[in-house]
């Protein structure tokens, strides 16, 4: 089979999820989006699922047994690649296991650089600002037991320039990178799951 169902999970405004909407919906991707999950009632990542019709569940994160939820949820809707878009919640033992070689997350910097706890949203920018970096980027990776560890698909690079501020950097890794190598990452792998 080459097209995935594909499980998605968002924290946020899921700019990186409705690139993968477009692919899917403009066929350069097989794959299609069978559910988008999030921990937060308010992601828009929810809203623009809802747009599509694509099944739109929240979990709350303060409910006993989120983790089983989050993964039965998953086995549900027979989800056979998991993709973390924007999802700012560490992902639990289980359901790595479960879905060994069938995780990717995205990451705004070149990891292994400025990846792991306290790297996440605006934070990842601003250290690679004050850090004087001439270069950043994106990279997408499979997703094992660390943070940011797994091992990488997909990085790209682009210039950060003198008068970039975090804010700046931010939006040109989103438009210029990430909302094209995590499509690409995704055809890759329709491939070869
Ligand atoms: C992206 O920068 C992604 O790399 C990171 O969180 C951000 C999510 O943005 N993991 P969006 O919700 O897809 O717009």
């Amino acid at each position: 089979m080459r097209g995935l169902r594909l499980g998605v999970l968002v924290s946020g405004s899921g700019s990186n999820l409705q690139s993968i909407i477009d692919a899917a919906e403009n066929g350069m991707l097989e794959s299609q989006i069978v559910c988008v999950i999030s921990n937060k009632e308010q992601a828009y990542g929810l809203e623009r699922a809802r747009k599509h019709h694509i099944p739109a569940i929240y979990i709350n994160p303060k409910t006993e047994g989120y983790d089983e939820k989050l993964l039965k949820t998953l086995q549900d809707h027979k989800v056979d690649m998991v993709v973390l878009a924007g999802y700012l919640k560490i992902i639990d033992k289980d359901l790595v296991e479960a879905y060994k070689g069938r995780i990717i997350n995205i990451h705004p910097s070149l990891l292994p650089k400025y990846g792991g706890k306290g790297y996440y949203g605006i934070h990842v920018h601003e250290a690679v600002i004050a850090a004087g970096e001439r270069e950043s980027g994106a990279t997408v990776h499979h997703v094992d037991a660390g943070i940011d560890t797994g091992e990488t698909i997909l990085q790209r690079k682009l210039e950060v320039y003198e008068e970039d501020t975090p804010q700046s950097l931010q939006q040109r890794i989103l438009s210029e990178i990430e909302h094209k190598i995590l499509v690409e990452a995704i055809a890759l792998l329709e491939g070869r799951l």
